[in-house]
């Protein structure tokens, strides 16, 4: 395969298209008859707040930030239905994906996506408005169905934020993975080689990483400088993990 055919990008269904009963347009929107991509990996996630904020931590200290946090765990939207608070997420493969799948989804905003892109599935999205405990508004959360990565660099952090590399067939993983030679644990935000009480392990030797995250662990281990924190690296091996280690 080429690299153009390894172009990956990040989809997330967020709940409140599970909760409208959307999922089956908008995998339709994004089926290969009309976006020429192929599904590479595919999970259901129930969203804990450490993978909601490593995904959406470019927007931390803005007046949306925790609403979004809200919205993406699906606490916005099934208050009191825990078990159904899910989120599908999907890595989809081919030329041009990140590109294609932005202009699928269409613009963030849903009124503007009705205004400028008829048709496109964020369309089909809600404005809802944010208030203070006095009722006062102070902001607006953008309730737009689904997550699309907009770029190269944003895909790979993405993708590797929520997905293992076992989880995607191995012909079809886009970027370097290393066969792990340690034990890591993870526990309180803290790593460790050896296991302590209510820590899990993340990794055992033999695993195959992804390269980066590997690097990244060495680093982390030793205290140095990383390119990405050990919540970053741990929270895909978290997923769907009953014990509380968040
Ligand atoms: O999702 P996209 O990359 O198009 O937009 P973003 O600017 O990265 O924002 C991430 C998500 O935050 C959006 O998809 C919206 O759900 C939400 N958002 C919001 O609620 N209010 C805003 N003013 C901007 C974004
Ligand atoms: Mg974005």
């Amino acid at each position: 395969m080429n690299k153009k055919e390894l172009e990956q990008t990040l989809v997330l269904i967020k709940p409140d298209a599970l909760k409208n009963s959307l999922i089956g347009y908008v995998l339709s929107q994004l089926s290969e008859v009309h976006s020429g991509l192929r599904f590479a990996g595919a999970k259901i996630v129930q969203v804990n707040r450490m993978l909601a904020d490593q995904h959406y931590a470019e927007h931390r200290g803005k007046v949306f930030f925790p609403a979004l946090i809200d919205y993406l765990i699906g606490l916005a939207h099934y208050p009191n239905d825990p078990w159904k608070r899910r989120v599908i997420a999907f890595v989809f493969q081919g030329p041009g994906a990140i590109v294609k799948i932005r202009a699928i989804a269409g613009p963030t905003n849903p009124d503007e996506a009705r205004e400028k892109s008829p048709g496109c599935i964020r369309a089909l999205g809600t404005i809802v408005q944010l208030k203070d405990a006095s009722g006062n508004v102070i902001g607006e959360r953008m309730d737009n169905l689904i997550h699309a990565s907009s770029t190269k660099t944003e895909a790979e952090r993405e993708i590797k934020l929520w997905f293992k590399p076992n989880d995607i067939p191995p012909l079809m993983r886009a970027y370097p993975t290393e066969v792990n030679k340690e034990y890591y644990y993870f526990n309180d935000k803290k790593l460790s080689l050896s296991h302590e009480p209510g820590s899990v392990c993340l990794l055992a030797p033999g695993d195959y990483v992804w390269k980066s995250d590997l690097e990244a662990l060495r680093l982390i281990y030793k205290g140095r400088p990383s390119p990405c924190n050990i919540e970053t690296v741990a929270a895909k091996y978290l997923i769907n993990e009953e014990r509380e280690t968040v």
